[in-house]
């Protein structure tokens, strides 16, 4: 698996020289907009490249779905996995199970989502060797360890190799028999609340339907979150990647706050064997380049439509269809229409965020927020855009650790 990625690597490397010599500055020229409109899509083009790397060829079936890559838990475990050790089956265990509650980042609120963290070998190999997820590791590197090249002030972990990736993936629960009501994210339609965007306040639902047993196009109405909508679309599970859940995996995910309130909202009970896993969002990214390459994904029913549907390579099989993408490498670049700072978010993992002066979740980006990653623990909100802005921003205070853009290495679990 790690060295499909490392395939795509020498492209990502000469992609960003590409990238990084177009230079962004004057708005006023066609021919900035014509570069612009080129760098967007070489990027594009490279981001869907790195999702087709990582997905098995096979389309939708979940034998093999990411089975090269290791859990959040598994990766910041206080102990090293001994040989033959028996794994946790993907996807493992949820987003922060492996600190104690009290240290958890606050991952659920009032949307939650069942949602897990992932890395490729090299990555979680670097952690593992570099003892990264111990907190007094990440001292002594405060005290002792390099300067971090692009902030002086501060230090920094060292390097990940440039074939390291980690992954962020959000599933929905789905009834194995009946009608299972799921949000769609449609921005145009959607009034945009400083409070931030959270899915249930999302226009649009449709209903999935796990059995063949409903002939017609449209559903009854479906009740979700105390709104009714009277005639959802229908959707085969087939279109969506799923994982069948079983005893066991019911068990890990109940005993998960989160995941359990993500349980009980959707399907009125907790998950249980026989239901199954819908994949809704995808976070990327890959260590390539120094601000990483950021690829986000996440599903529609109509996905051949609009911007985000473009540049889908032909290679990417049966239900990987049907997952719109956007992709950044910069806080900044390139700009958006209007000349503010480059946007890239995933509806499902970040419209929830609120306004907290410089916008909600739906205008931040990627590099803007994981470049702040950093030792000791900090907020990772408000949501900020454009490049850091050192003076201003704790995140970026003398002598802190930088943590490589990892949040989940910025807060380790192993004191
Ligand atoms: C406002 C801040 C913010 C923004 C914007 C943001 N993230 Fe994150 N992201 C986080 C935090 C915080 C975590 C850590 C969650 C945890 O493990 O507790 C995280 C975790 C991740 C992880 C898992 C590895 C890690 O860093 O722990 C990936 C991969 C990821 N995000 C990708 C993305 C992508 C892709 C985008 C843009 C589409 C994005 N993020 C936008 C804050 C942000």
């Amino acid at each position: 698996m790690h060295k499909k990625i490392g395939g795509v690597v020498t492209l990502g490397v000469l992609f960003f020289v590409v990238a990084s010599a177009t230079p962004g500055q004057s708005r006023d020229s066609e021919l900035d907009a014509h570069r612009e409109v080129e760098t967007l899509q070489r990027q594009r083009a490279h981001a869907w490249t790195i999702l087709s790397s990582i997905v098995p060829a096979s389309g939708n079936k979940q034998a093999g779905l990411f089975s090269g890559w290791f859990n959040e838990a598994e990766v910041f475990a206080a102990k090293d996995q001994r040989i033959g050790q028996r794994r946790v089956p993907f996807p493992g265990l949820p987003i922060g199970s492996s600190a104690p509650a009290e240290l958890r980042l606050n991952h659920y609120g009032d949307a939650p989502l069942i949602t897990f963290v992932h890395y490729n070998f090299p990555a979680y190999r670097h952690i593992r060797q570099h003892q990264l997820y111990r907190e007094d590791r990440l001292q002594e590197i405060g005290r002792a360890g390099e300067n971090d090249a692009t902030f002086p002030s501060m230090k920094t972990i060292p390097p990940l190799p440039s074939n390291a990736a980690a992954m962020m993936t959000g599933w929905w629960p789905i009834d194995a028999k009946g009608l299972t009501p799921m949000p769609v994210w449609d921005p145009h339609t959607t009034e945009l609340k400083a409070g931030g965007n959270n899915y249930t306040s999302w226009k649009r639902m449709v209903a999935i339907e796990a059995d063949d047993s409903f002939a017609s196009e449209q559903s009854p109405a479906l009740v979700f979150a105390g709104r009714t909508f009277p005639a959802p679309r229908r959707v085969r599970l087939d279109d969506l990647v799923h994982v069948k859940v079983d005893r066991s995996m019911a068990l890990r995910l109940m005993a998960d706050t989160g995941s359990r309130k993500a349980a009980v909202l959707v399907l009125g009970r907790p998950l249980q064997a026989g239901d199954y896993l819908a994949l809704v969002g995808l976070h990327i990214f890959s260590a390539e380049s120094l601000t990483g390459i950021w690829g986000t994904f996440w599903w529609h029913d109509q996905p051949m439509e609009g911007s985000f549907a473009q540049d889908r390579p032909d290679g990417m099989k049966g239900a990987w269809r049907n997952y719109l993408m956007d992709t950044t490498s910069d806080a900044m670049l390139p700009r958006e229409p209007d000349g503010s700072a480059r946007i890239c978010f995933n509806p499902w993992f970040e419209a929830k965020f609120p306004d907290g002066g410089q916008g909600t979740g739906v205008t931040s980006n990627c590099v803007s927020c994981h470049s702040r990653a950093s030792y000791p623990t900090i907020d990772f909100l408000p949501v900020r855009r454009g490049y850091p802005e050192p003076l201003n921003d704790p995140a970026f205070a003398t002598g802190r650790v930088r943590t490589g853009q990892l949040w989940s290495v910025a807060n380790p679990p192993v004191r």
